[in-house]
């Protein structure tokens, strides 16, 4: 049974602690100091996101799935029949189920994703709006090697879906090796159907990035937490405050955690010495004119087919295609 791979076959993900401790030792020892922002998605990051999707500020989520939802036919019709679909971080899957729906006869569908409880909940609630559909959920850290399962029925071609703009969180250049990973999955006249963030005024980004509510300070503070609960570090999290900026040269969000005090933290065996004012970098979330983005993609070896947006141009659904087996 040789599925699909996002790189090597044979090879399984197993997203385990040491994995995580090892990342936030080589993180906080970092200059600057970063934190992988994968490591977000617990429980309660992922409920916490759930909510800042929810956030008035907090355009994207809202606007990605107006968009899907008033342009669901022409997606479809896009994207073909007896397609295999494979989702990527498709989290609790509000928009992906509006993409099942509006799919005709869909041959299987493989939800890849990080959160395992929300895993379980989206592929039992889809199990039973979609009976007919076979359901093969992945647990894994799509950064890493995974071996996909593939469908009893033979697919016409493979497309991916990965929205969220998720692919904001990637450096340029990573984002080009990623979808280059993705368009070995997707191979023989596969799809990419892709949400990204467009580039707009500043304090409109900055506005969904340090929302009125705090829930995002919540999410980025529940990152501290997490080591702290999981890891056994000692952070105070009185003493940490969530920033977020637009860094217009760099085209980025750049989501800070800022240290309120001089201060040491303990974890395993090391001590970390923070000085008041200092950053930790927990996320960027790069914005895109389409063409830069088309151009990024087609650099990955995607051909550009259409984008769909909102009126006000905030966010863009984008669908490549990927003839060509590429390299890498
Ligand atoms: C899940 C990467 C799309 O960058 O907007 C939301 C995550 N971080 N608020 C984003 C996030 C802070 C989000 N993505």
């Amino acid at each position: 049974m040789a599925g699909d791979s996002l790189t090597a076959p044979e090879q399984i993900s197993t997203a385990e602690s040491s994995d995580f401790l090892a990342d936030v030792i080589a993180g906080l020892s970092n200059d600057p100091r970063m934190l992988p922002c994968k490591y977000f998605y617990d429980e309660r990051g992922a409920a916490l996101f759930q909510k800042i999707c929810e956030l008035p500020e907090y355009y994207i989520t809202r606007t990605e799935i107006d968009i899907l939802d008033r342009n669901r036919a022409e997606i479809a019709s896009q994207i073909g029949a007896n397609v295999e679909l494979i989702g990527l971080g498709t989290g609790a899957g509000t928009k992906t189920c509006i993409l099942i729906e509006a799919l005709q006869d869909p041959a299987g569908y493989i939800p890849v994703d990080i959160s395992e409880k929300q895993l379980r909940e989206s592929t039992a609630l889809f199990q039973k709006i979609f009976p007919n559909l076979e359901i093969l959920p992945v647990c894994a850290d799509y950064l890493q090697p995974v071996t996909l399962p593939s469908p009893r029925r033979k697919a016409a071609r493979n497309v991916v879906y990965f929205p969220g703009s998720t692919i904001g969180n990637f450096e340029p250049k990573e984002a080009v090796e990623f979808l280059r990973r993705i368009a070995n999955v997707c191979h023989r006249d596969g799809g990419l159907l892709i949400g990204v963030d467009l580039k707009k005024d500043q304090h409109v980004l900055e506005a969904a990035y340090n929302d009125g509510a705090g829930v995002t300070a919540q999410f980025n503070l529940n990152l501290l937490d997490r080591l702290t609960r999981e890891l056994g570090a000692d952070f105070d999290l009185d003493q940490w405050r969530h920033r977020a900026i637009y860094s217009s040269s760099a085209g980025r969000i750049e989501m800070y955690l800022i240290s309120e005090i001089d201060q040491f933290v303990h974890l395993d065996e090391h001590k970390f010495h923070f000085r008041r004012g200092e950053k930790i970098i927990t996320e960027y979330s790069y914005k895109y004119a389409p063409e830069e983005f088309a151009a990024l993609a087609r650099t990955a070896g995607f051909e550009f087919v259409r984008t769909w947006t909102d009126d006000a141009r905030l966010f863009g659904v984008f669908y490549f295609s990927c003839s060509s087996e590429s390299s890498g």
